[in-house]
């Protein structure tokens, strides 16, 4: 039931509608954004109604905008209902319907770097933003927007939406207002530095500014956020950490690194979560972290003290690290920001304060370059959605990963990779269960027998120096390729199910 806590000026009751009528408000053709990064601060009940209303026969696709991949409520009931159109900037493969019509042409995805969205849609470059879905916790007197968990692009969307629909949820906490820091820079010629010096520096307010004349209407919602239990770390994901730890302790000892540890970045999905989880057990100290998604072990590391800032778009709980948030809502409304996402991804801000960014990658090939997203270069697994902000800009760029995928059929380590998202010149570190391919500073030729020879499982060791002989041999020169025998390996997975 919503109450004055939550809708804090009188005249907003009024605004209350079901969702379905929200729903109707969402016609053919329309731009629609979303709230909420990841399944976090996302609106449920308008896009679940207007799911129902498309499988009823309403004839209406539209142009789905978010910060990043969102939930189930929005990803598979609007794919599988055949209502979108295009999709921008981020999905994930966790939503099946999603994944299906984009590889299959249906939807028009395009992936971008997640820190460009906010500024294109600023600039014009995307077109009109028509209707905006934002999941609230309260709206102040005022008619600004207290936000729940996922910032992602809302205050951008908000900005140049012509309808705002809110979903009011009262199940988000109370608590989460002040955690934000929402600022939106000048667009240039007048854009000055974002003066984020310190982690925790605060440059803007802890709302979104939309007014009470531009709130088209109110939904209320009690619908959890949909977040998943991530897989916990294993075996090689705890070798993967141990090798990482001991590399930036050697770092640190050769003074690469300062002996107050940098900020990190951490990326998304299971390795990510497991090699953060090994900090837990180092002996590091008074750790930050400046990312773009806060995950499950990062409440461990503030709970255990490690971390003493966090900053973030978004925070993604799963059920029961939710139970530890609930419990100490004090300490990390303390520890943790809140951003939107062009500031917790802006190449100025990673820069300057120096991010140690770690990321996952499906695969990397023997000279450096990587791919993050399309699975044997064809079909979508996930976006690229921070990585690339973050592994261009940041002061160590590091990949962590298995050596292998498919039980071992697939090496994630090949002569040359399907698809590019990280070029050769971005990419500093790889690390793998078997060892760290440091590659600062290295030629293609010395990248390429330190990649192997470093991160490969030894079971494609000898492939890959095959590869690198037969390439040297036949064309050479500075980056040797023998396309054929690159081509070969993924065909030979494509029809026999591996790649030995
Ligand atoms: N070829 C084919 N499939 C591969 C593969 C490869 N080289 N490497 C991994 N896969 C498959 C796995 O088998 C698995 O498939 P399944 O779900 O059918 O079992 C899936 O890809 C995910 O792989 P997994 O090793 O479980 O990955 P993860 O949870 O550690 O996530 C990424 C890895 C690459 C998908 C993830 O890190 C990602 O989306 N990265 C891009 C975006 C990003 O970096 N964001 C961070 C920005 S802040």
């Amino acid at each position: 039931m919503l109450t004055e806590q939550r809708l804090r000026q009188p005249s907003l009751f009024e605004k209350i509608v079901s969702a379905e009528q929200a729903a109707e408000l969402i016609t053919d053709g329309m731009s629609v954004g979303v709230s909420g990064f990841t399944p976090s601060g996302y609106p449920k009940k308008v896009t679940q109604a207007l799911a129902k209303a498309v499988r009823d026969g309403k004839q209406c696709r539209i142009a789905l905008w978010s910060g990043a991949s969102v939930g189930p409520e929005i990803e598979e009931e609007l794919a599988a209902a055949n209502a979108v159109s295009r999709r921008a900037p981020y999905y994930a493969a966790s939503n099946k319907s999603m994944r299906t019509a984009i590889n299959a042409g249906e939807i028009r995805y395009t992936d971008m770097h997640l820190s460009h969205m906010a500024q294109q849609i600023d600039y014009g470059f995307l077109g009109p933003v028509d209707t905006v879905i934002v999941e609230a916790v309260a709206i102040t007197e005022n008619g600004e927007l207290v936000l729940g968990p996922g910032v992602g692009n809302t205050p951008m969307l908000v900005r140049h939406a012509k309808n705002v629909i809110v979903e009011v949820n009262t199940c988000q906490p109370l608590e989460l207002e002040g955690m934000h820091d929402i600022f939106i820079p000048a667009k240039p010629p007048f854009r000055r530095e974002i003066p984020i010096f310190n982690v925790g520096d605060r440059i803007g307010g802890p709302y979104v500014e939309c007014g009470l004349e531009r709130i088209t209407c109110i939904v209320e919602s009690d619908v959890v956020d949909h977040v998943r239990n991530l897989v916990p770390p294993d075996e090689k994901s705890e070798q993967i950490a141990g090798n990482l730890i001991d590399f930036l302790k050697n770092e640190q000892k050769h003074y690469r690194i300062p002996q107050q540890m940098l900020p990190i970045q951490s990326g998304v999905g299971s390795i990510a979560n497991a090699v953060l989880a090994g900090l837990l057990n180092s002996d590091f100290e008074n750790l930050q972290m400046y990312s773009e998604i806060l995950q499950d072990a990062v409440f461990d590391l503030i709970l255990s003290g490690k971390v003493k800032r966090a900053s973030g778009c978004a925070f993604t709980p799963s059920p029961s690290v939710l139970k530890k948030f609930s419990a100490n809502r004090e300490l990390f409304h303390e520890s943790i920001i809140l951003r939107p996402l062009d500031i917790s991804n802006h190449p100025e801000v990673i820069r300057r304060l120096g991010i140690i960014a770690l990321n996952t990658p499906l695969e990397f090939d023997i000279y450096g370059n990587a791919n993050s997203t399309h699975v044997v270069g064809t079909h979508m697994m996930n976006g690229i959605g921070g990585s690339g902000d973050y592994m261009r800009n940041g002061y160590l760029s590091i990949f962590t990963t298995e050596s292998t995928a498919k039980g071992g059929a697939i090496s994630r380590i090949v002569p040359m990779v399907s698809h590019v998202d990280h070029t050769e010149h971005d990419t500093m570190v790889f690390i793998t269960e078997w060892g760290v391919a440091d590659v600062r500073g290295l030629s293609p030729r010395e990248r390429a027998k330190t990649i192997i020879d470093k991160c490969a499982h030894p079971d494609y060791r000898p492939l890959l120096w095959d590869y690198y002989k037969a390439a040297e041999k036949s064309r050479g020169g500075h980056t040797p390729h023998d396309f054929g025998f690159s081509l070969s390996m993924y065909q030979k997975y494509l029809y026999t199910g591996s790649m030995k």
